[in-house]
């Protein structure tokens, strides 16, 4: 078959990544039951977990091995024969295994985290892609704090473990340390100068940390990189993952980047809020996507325009992610259109006169009360309803 080269593989590490965040632990019925829904959600990697961090992580990755069909399920190790051998053990019902290996990339990890040498760390790098691929073929290698890792350094590295075997090289941003357009050089310098590149698979693993995650993913994307690497609701380490439903949408929405998933986008919303209620995690209103303020228009201004025309304020259509629907909030900054949208919602119907008397009275109760609702506006109304 094919490769399609526009077509981006998502990654999803809500289970790995995302499980490390205090608070969020799962048991294994529940990562079943995300995992189930990462497939109908479409994504191509699961990252079932870290097999040797704990008996019940391996467990994990046994079971949700058996439980799905479609996506590759993936396990963590470091770049050593023990954590690659309980990977390996962990995968053994997966339809298609991948062990996902690595080694600190940076100076600052080489030195100051594995007080070591480049030569070595690249010895030790070779050696555990080698070991993996004598059991699975499928071997994803991540070069820890690509980020911060010199450039022809990474590139000998990269190099060196797609000889070895590697069929998906992973750059992490694990400090998430970059500006979008350094880390995009870093891909492009890695696809213009490693031999064989072509023979595997660019990733992109961004953190938060500066806000940046998804603009690198994207960055990365933008110069060679298929396969972004995220989480649900962007949760993980610190400040987070890259959030896989903000990539999604941005693919979608710039057509002109020419690049697209598989993912069914209209699940988003549902699996947002399964993640956030099982793993203790809210979601924040203003998050991007499935935050519950993503579709909520509250300002005059903003309320006005998009009464006329949705999409004057409206990039992404909710239910195109699921949302429930676009909604109009009612405050002390909404106009007269809201106002009457909302009225006339209740079957309520008043002339420009009436209008503006209710409206006065309405402005006068939204600066008291934050939250207007249904019974307020029909308090509102309500002699008008009995005089007529
Ligand atoms: O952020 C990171 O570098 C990681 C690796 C283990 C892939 O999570
Ligand atoms: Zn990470």
């Amino acid at each position: 078959m094919l490769h399609d080269p526009n077509r981006v593989y998502v990654f999803d590490t809500t289970l790995r990544d995302g499980e490390q965040v205090p608070g969020c632990q799962l048991t294994t019925p529940e990562k079943i039951e995300i995992a189930k829904e990462l497939e109908l959600l479409g994504v191509d990697i699961i990252e079932a977990g870290f097999p040797v961090s704990s008996p019940g992580d391996f467990n994990s990755v046994v079971e949700i091995s058996k439980a799905v069909k479609e996506p590759t399920v993936c396990a963590l190790t470091r770049a050593n024969k023990g954590d690659i051998d309980a990977a390996i053990e962990s995968l053994k019902y997966a339809k298609r295994p991948r062990i996902h290996t690595g080694i600190g990339s940076s100076d600052m990890h080489i030195k100051h985290k594995f007080n070591s040498t480049r030569e070595e760390i690249l010895e030790r790098a070779v050696e555990a892609v080698k070991y993996a691929k004598r059991a699975v073929e499928d071997i994803e290698f991540y070069a820890e704090d690509a980020g911060r890792a010199d450039v022809e350094f990474l590139a000998k590295m990269v190099e060196a473990v797609i000889a070895a075997g590697a069929t998906v090289v992973n750059i992490p941003d694990t400090n998430g340390y970059c500006l979008p357009d350094q880390y995009g050089s870093k891909i492009k310098f890695l696809k213009e100068n490693v031999k064989n590149i072509d023979k595997a698979i660019i990733s992109v693993h961004c953190h938060n940390d500066l806000g940046l995650a998804t603009a690198n993913s994207i960055a990365g994307l933008q110069n060679g990189a298929r396969q972004i690497e995220g989480t649900i609701n962007g949760i993980g380490e610190r400040a987070g993952n890259t959030s896989i439903e903000e990539v999604v949408m941005i693919l979608k929405t710039h057509q002109v980047l020419g690049l697209h998933t598989n993912i069914n986008a209209k699940n988003f919303f549902e699996l947002s809020r399964m993640i956030s209620t099982q793993m203790r995690m809210p979601v924040q209103p203003n998050k991007a996507i499935v935050g519950s303020n993503a579709f909520a228009h509250s300002s005059g201004i903003h309320q006005d325009g998009f009464l006329k025309n949705r999409e004057n304020y409206e990039i992404i259509r909710p239910e195109d992610v699921g949302f429930p629907s676009a909604s109009i909030v009612l405050t002390a900054r909404s106009g007269r259109h809201a106002l009457k949208f909302h009225l006339e919602r209740l079957g309520i119907n008043l002339n420009k006169e009436e209008l503006a008397e209710v409206y006065n009275n309405f402005l006068t109760l939204a600066d008291a009360k934050l939250d207007i609702n249904d019974d307020d506006l029909l308090s509102l109304v309500a002699h008008k309803l009995v005089k007529n």
